[in-house]
């Protein structure tokens, strides 16, 4: 075991067990409130109107016919639009000129009494354009750009003289899809501009980062700026960041003061405003002896991004540290199109790297003659490859074993398609998990006892994560007392500022500056205090981040089911096993890891975006023609973890959960296809027709 920095773990008795939400009762009887249904006097409804080309300009704006529409209360364009302030922010940057980047990109809104009458009147805007060539064509385009913020190129040893002299040597191009985020809660909001004080009921997974980001884009100071976000249906990312619908809705308000404005963007609408993960080529060449240890990796990663902001999909990130080789090349480059903005999706980088990583040590084993976990288990490294830094707890090869021993991965025959069910051939695969656990600094915490019970303040993030239950347990154990004497509050810029529901950061993060509160607290006040005592406390930057390399690992394991004669992929069952430090609640934990695994089903089997290249919009943009996996594609999902409790990621000893579950889980089911069929796909999702000769 690695050495450990010598944090003071806290006790547990709430943490680890299994409380059911404390606001789920909330939920089904209607009394947990999404921001478009905060109950608003007299409100005002949005629907925007979006460019129908993919570059060019706005030539001509006609506003009459709208503008006359029963119940039209106002038509928002570049025209009238009241200015903003920081404008460096493209994405954010609406509703400035005539220019058109992308497809789908805002021109105008309508504010209307009703959303019937606000979508009849966006319908009856004219707009002419003077369109420009534009180019929206990413497999088709040769184009390499260094991104403006990705990690430095790896060049380590000599890559090209180590695969020339590899006793094995794979080489294979991997690819993934245009993939958007599906929560089932849209991006929503209400913006109420009253009285120099501009309120947003909105969907977020901070409210914090919202606001400072925002508030500057609008040229207001933050304390003019209040975001309310108590309960949020799902955001994987798409509202980590805000997109271009908040400053829309907020220059809709500007234009109406002192009526709130409602703003649900559309499922459609989503398709080009709210983000997405950004399809990527990966190029990966693997060098190694006939015993499998690898000498030579090299990972050349492209991915697609946007003219109008760039945002590299860091697919060649987890090539740095999953394994030892002496001689590496990394490379990230990205081609920039006149598409919408990428942005997160559940692990940025990790999720699709691992695509092509973990096929491609799929098929050097094949090459090699070696089991797969035997190949990952020769090359486990000891310390960051990436940074030299020993890491915290590097239990992959656990993971990999002990999945193997529940998975029942021995009975497998390792030849290929020599199991066939009816009509059915039958396979299992197994892939690596890993991601990051990073601790983000600038989270503080405030606890007051009543008399009664502690109330403890933060401004966290529930996306339907488990927070408000999680971070009850949490202050619990910090105080030393039961749960029910605690209560938290979350979701508001009111409270204490706290860091974004992103980069499965958040348990640690804000539970760092509970704890910091509650010991605090403690050492002021005492076991008994008296009516009104408070504290404060705070989350800095994880001390240990700078002697270790933090990482958590898993493995899954995937029994899949070919159709011979049509190529149909079903999934049998999936299994995974987390080394992810202490788990603060088994029923939320389970319910986030298995929510990754099923969106890994959904990367291998069903998701894609498809963008017309000649149009430059993603043509299935609903839940009817883009796929997510339904109940019945999800047969039986298990996970585990491994017991344990990581000091160096903190006081409560825990990583994060909210994105591991989907890394490396569409290799396995890849690899199991592989398995089952005798046939290589290199290409998500994995559609029936590559299993199918000619
Ligand atoms: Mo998540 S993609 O880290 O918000």
């Amino acid at each position: 075991m690695s050495e450990q920095e010598p944090q003071e773990l806290l006790e547990a008795h709430a943490i680890g067990t299994d409380p059911v939400r404390l606001e789920g009762a909330d939920k089904v009887r209607g009394r947990a409130p999404y921001a478009y249904e905060h109950p608003m006097d007299d409100p005002l409804f949005l629907f925007p109107v979006q460019a129908q080309i993919a570059r060019g300009r706005v030539s001509e704006l006609d506003v009459a016919a709208a503008e006359k529409v029963d119940g039209v209360v106002h038509v928002l364009t570049h025209l009238n639009a009241p200015p903003l302030e920081d404008t460096s922010d493209r994405e954010l940057a609406i509703l400035r000129d005539d220019r058109v980047g992308f497809r789908g990109q805002y021109l105008g809104a309508v504010l209307a009494e009703t959303p019937e009458a606000a979508r009849e009147a966006a319908g009856l805007v004219e707009v002419r354009y003077e369109a420009e060539d534009h180019d929206a064509d990413f497999r088709g385009r040769p184009g390499r750009e260094e991104p403006e913020d990705a990690e430095d190129d790896v060049d380590t040893g000599d890559v090209e003289a180590a695969l020339g002299q590899a006793e094995v040597v794979h080489e294979a191009t991997y690819t993934t899809p245009m993939e958007h985020n599906n929560p089932m809660e849209p991006h929503t909001t209400t913006a109420l501009w009253e009285g120099g004080t501009l309120t947003l009921w909105m969907s977020t997974q901070g409210v914090h980062p919202a606001r400072r980001k925002l508030a500057p884009v609008l040229g207001l100071e933050p304390e003019q700026v209040r975001i309310i976000s108590p309960h949020v249906g799902g955001g994987f990312g798409s509202k980590g960041v805000p997109h271009a619908d908040l400053v829309l809705a907020a220059l809709a308000a500007f234009a109406a003061p002192g009526r709130p404005v409602k703003y649900a963007v559309s499922r459609q609408q989503m398709f080009s405003i709210t983000g997405y993960r950004a399809p990527t080529v990966q190029h990966v060449r693997l060098g190694a002896r006939a015993d499998g240890t690898l000498t030579a990796l090299s990972f050349d990663a492209v991915a697609m991004s946007s003219r109008t902001k760039d945002f590299p999909e860091q697919a060649a990130k987890p090539a740095r540290m999953m394994y030892a080789a002496p001689h590496r090349r990394i490379r990230q480059r990205v081609v920039q199109l006149d598409v919408p903005v990428p942005s997160w999706m559940r692990a940025p980088g990790d999720a699709p790297g691992m695509v092509g990583l973990e096929i491609a040590m799929d098929e050097l084993a094949v090459s090699c003659g070696l089991d797969p976990i035997e190949l990952r288990a020769r090359n486990d490294p000891r310390t960051d490859p990436d940074t030299g830094l020993p890491f915290n707890r590097r239990r992959l090869v656990d993971c990999l074993r002990e999945g193997a021993e529940r998975f029942g991965w021995a009975d497998r025959d390792p030849v290929p398609r020599s199991r066939r069910e009816g009509g059915w051939l039958v396979g299992v695969g197994v892939a690596s998990a890993t991601y990051p656990a990073n601790r983000q600094p600038g989270s503080d915490a405030r606890v007051a006892f009543t008399g009664g019970r502690y109330e403890v303040e933060i401004g966290a993030a529930d996306l339907g994560t488990g927070t408000w239950t999680t971070l009850t347990q949490v202050a619990a154990d910090a105080l030393g007392v039961p749960t029910d004497q605690v209560r938290v509050r979350i979701g508001d810029t009111d409270l204490p500022r706290a860091t974004v529901a992103g980069g499965s950061t958040g348990l640690a993060s804000w539970s760092a500056a509970i704890i910091d509160a509650a010991r605090t607290f403690r050492d002021h006040h005492g076991t008994d205090p008296s009516p009104g005592s408070q504290a404060e406390g705070t989350a800095g930057k994880n001390p240990a981040s700078e002697r270790l390399a933090l990482h958590s690992f898993g493995a899954h394991f995937a029994q899949v089911r070919v159709h011979e004669a049509t190529g149909e992929v079903r999934l049998d069952r999936m299994l995974g096993v987390f080394s992810a430090g202490r788990i603060v609640n088994p029923r939320t934990a389970r319910s986030q890891l298995i929510g990754g695994i099923t969106m890994g089903v959904g990367m291998a089997l069903h998701e894609k975006s498809e963008l017309d290249p000649r149009f430059g919009h993603v043509v299935n943009h609903d839940l009817a023609e883009y796929h997510v996996p339904v109940n019945a594609d999800i047969p039986q999902i298990e996970v585990s973890w491994l017991h344990e409790e990581d000091p160096a990621a903190g006081p409560l000893g825990a990583r994060g959960i909210g994105e591991i579950g989907i890394v490396g889980s569409a290799a396995a089911i890849a690899n199991a296809t592989y398995h089952a069929t005798g046939v290589r796909v290199r290409d998500l999702p994995l559609l029936g027709d590559a299993f199918l000769p000619g």
